[in-house]
């Protein structure tokens, strides 16, 4: 019996060792009330006009500089630069340029409608309230996300995914052929891909020049977007499509160098036919688990 309770408590002392060494600097153990803090704070600078702060800050400070970003209907995105202009700056760059049309919206207003937390890792489901803009409505709209946090309270990871999206690209289409007074749905589709290959070939334009010129002149641009490349499916915001370059118009005036190339007719490998669903989806690309250390052997 001694040697028993020996050996279990000695197995019990072990694997608590175990499990510490699992955890190492890139994975803090913080308190749930610390981590739904994260998550709030987080939040409210994705809000506009908060993200304008963040955006100025070319690296925000809420993400780690080694942050990896995936978002089901687009891409995955690697480092701190390039997620504080897709998450921050996308926003607050539709917001300045009031020209630009687009499908999206900005985001005001958010509440957390499912939430838990364990050590580093957060899981939120939250309904937004998104301005669209261009079209002149509101709509609510869910982001389900799994983030994982490093000590320093910065975002290392996250994997966000939107819920019902091919539903709201058509109640925002709905809601646009209203404002364009068409009247079938082919005669919406003209009229949204005019309407953003306009706004699209008017960044190229202005930020796409010298040894970032993405088109010869603005009617080849025109012509390129309206007539060969598609208008992309609900899922296709990082593919070879014009929903994904109307993604990536907002992000141009930051980095014209980086960014050009996503809006040109490459496609910049962001806006590209190099994925398919199988690969996206066995894709294993976050280096930490989403996982309590408890449960990794
Ligand atoms: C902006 O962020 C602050 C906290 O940083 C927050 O108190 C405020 O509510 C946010 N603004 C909006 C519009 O939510
Ligand atoms: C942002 O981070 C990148 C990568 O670490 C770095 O090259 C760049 O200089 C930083 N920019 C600013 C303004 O801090
Ligand atoms: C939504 O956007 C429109 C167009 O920019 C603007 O006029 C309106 O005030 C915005 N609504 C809110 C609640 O911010
Ligand atoms: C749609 O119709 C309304 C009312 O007739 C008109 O004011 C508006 O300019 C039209 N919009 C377009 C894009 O044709
Ligand atoms: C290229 O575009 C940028 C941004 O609009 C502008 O500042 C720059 O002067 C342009 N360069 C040339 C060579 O036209
Ligand atoms: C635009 O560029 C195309 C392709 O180089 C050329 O054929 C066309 O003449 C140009 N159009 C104008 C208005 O410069
Ligand atoms: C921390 O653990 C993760 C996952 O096991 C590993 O990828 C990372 O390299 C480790 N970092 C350090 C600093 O040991």
């Amino acid at each position: 019996m001694q040697v028993l309770r020996f050996l279990s408590l000695f197995l019990g002392i072990s694997s608590v060792a175990a499990r510490i060494s699992k955890r190492n600097a890139t994975t803090p153990n913080l308190n749930v009330q610390k981590l739904w803090d994260l998550q709030t704070n987080l939040l409210d600078n994705f809000l506009y006009p908060n993200s304008t702060v963040q955006a100025k800050e070319i690296n925000s400070t809420l993400l780690a500089s080694d942050i990896q970003g995936r978002v089901d209907i687009t891409r995955t995105f690697d480092g701190a630069e390039l997620n504080t202009e897709y998450l921050f700056g996308l926003f607050s760059n539709l917001a300045a340029n009031a020209n630009s049309f687009s499908l999206l919206g900005l985001p005001l207003s958010y509440e957390i409608i499912h939430f838990t937390a364990n050590e580093y890792i957060t899981a939120a489901n939250t309904r937004f309230m998104f301005n669209f803009t261009s079209l002149g409505i509101m709509l609510p709209v869910e982001i389900d996300g799994w983030f994982t946090w490093n000590e320093a309270g910065q975002v290392t990871q996250y994997d966000v995914t939107f819920k019902y999206w091919e539903w709201l690209l058509d109640t925002v289409v709905t809601a646009a052929a209203q404002l364009l007074n068409t009247t079938t749905a082919a005669a919406t589709q003209t009229a949204l891909t005019e309407g953003l290959a306009q706004s699209i070939c008017a960044t190229s334009t202005q930020y796409c020049n010298g040894t970032n010129l993405q088109y010869a002149n603005s009617t080849q641009c025109y012509e390129y977007l309206t007539e060969e490349v598609r208008f992309g499916e609900a899922y296709e915001l990082g593919r070879n499509t014009l929903l994904c370059r109307m993604v990536h118009q907002n992000m141009v005036p930051f980095r014209p160098e980086v960014h050009c190339p996503h809006i040109g007719p490459t496609g910049g490998g962001y806006c590209t036919d190099d994925t398919t669903y199988v690969g996206t989806v066995e894709n294993n690309y976050f280096n930490l688990p989403f996982m309590p250390s408890d449960l990794i052997s």
